[in-house]
């Protein structure tokens, strides 16, 4: 049988650091508030010169490195971002063109923070099917450019960064399965209300960032996270007692917790890295594999749970052997 696997994973956070501290020097709150509602102690903010596709290729060029593989072996690239460059061509093409490579699938995915869940699930059929040997998957953002940082409701949240996988087709378990769903009834939940196909409009430029109904969206992400974990473990016949970690979506500590105790997760086993660098929407999963594979917890062959929720609203999850 035929699995995608894991065969190395990379990351990049912008050096420019953003503290709590900091952001209380331009709004009306403070580090204790930010910590005890969300965990996050810092952000990373991408400088003017860099974008998606700047931190997006430093965390494939990461991942490449990891894998020990030539760039000329990758054949798809798939970018799942909420902030490409440009809105044309792909970011993924954008990063491509800088790995010094042509000819292969490359594509952007959009599905907010589930972006690189349902990446994973896309690479997975591919490389499962044959229709690719070797897949690079990254997730990539620069959220700084869409928040609002007079929104003390929204600022104080996001963070830009990256990470990548390099999946290959292999012997080994890997990916055991993928899932990915999506409800758009919420829309309104969580969006930035401006976009290029209703036309760029002045009067609404306050609309161009995040805006969100915290409560709710917090609710919903829990219940969904939940319902995603069991609904995975069940499908496969895996009892939680056998997972080695949770990777959930890095969205806030306390989503977080609630997540992993309604699954019976002691915190233990559950990877957490939004103190360091907030939501980076679908760069948090592989930014926190990423970090856990290189701080030695994750260790070869311990079976991972992988999942995501976000706005759309979209949700998934990953069931796979490291
Ligand atoms: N600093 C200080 N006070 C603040 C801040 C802030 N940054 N933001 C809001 N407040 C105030 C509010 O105005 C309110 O004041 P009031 O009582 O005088 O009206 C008070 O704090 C409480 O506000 P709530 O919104 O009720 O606070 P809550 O405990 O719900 O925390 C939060 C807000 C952190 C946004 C929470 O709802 C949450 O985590 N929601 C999940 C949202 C999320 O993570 N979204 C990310 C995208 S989706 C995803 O990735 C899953």
């Amino acid at each position: 049988m035929t699995y995608a696997r894991i065969i190395g994973t990379g990351s990049y956070l912008p050096a420019k650091v953003v503290t709590n501290d900091d952001l209380a020097e331009s709004m009306e709150t403070s580090d204790e508030w930010i910590r005890e509602r969300t965990g996050i102690h810092r952000r990373h903010v991408a400088s003017d010169d860099e974008t998606t596709a700047t931190i997006g290729l430093y965390a494939a060029q990461n991942a490449i490195e990891a894998a020990g593989i030539e760039v000329d072996e990758i054949d798809l690239i798939l970018v799942a971002t909420t902030t490409p460059d440009k809105v044309f061509p792909a970011t993924a093409t954008i990063i491509q063109r800088r790995l010094g490579i042509a000819g292969c699938g490359a594509f952007d995915l959009q599905a907010a923070c589930s972006g690189f869940v349902y990446g994973l699930d896309v690479a997975d059929r591919y490389i499962r099917s044959g229709g690719a040997r070797t897949a690079v998957v990254i997730g990539a953002e620069t959220l700084s450019r869409i928040t609002n940082w007079e929104d003390r409701t929204t600022a104080v949240l996001f963070g830009d960064g990256a990470g990548a996988v390099v999946l290959q087709a292999s012997e080994e378990p890997g990916i055991v399965a993928a899932h990915i769903h999506a409800d758009g009834k919420q829309e309104e939940l969580l969006h930035v209300p401006q976009g290029i196909s209703q036309g760029y409009d002045q009067t609404r430029a306050g609309e161009a960032y995040i805006q969100m109904n915290g409560n709710a969206v917090f609710r919903k992400a829990v219940a969904t996270l939940d319902s995603i974990a069991r609904e995975t473990l069940a499908g496969h016949g895996v009892e939680k007692e056998q997972l080695d970690w949770f990777v959930p979506h890095q969205a806030n500590l306390r989503i977080i917790t609630a997540a992993a105790k309604k699954l019976g997760m002691p915190m233990e086993r559950v990877v957490v890295t939004v103190d360091e660098h907030a939501n980076t929407s679908s760069a948090s999963i592989p930014l926190a594999l990423d970090i856990a594979v290189r701080d030695g917890r994750i260790q070869r062959g311990e079976l991972l749970l992988l999942e995501a929720f976000g706005a759309g609203f979209t949700w998934g999850s990953a069931l796979l052997y490291y």
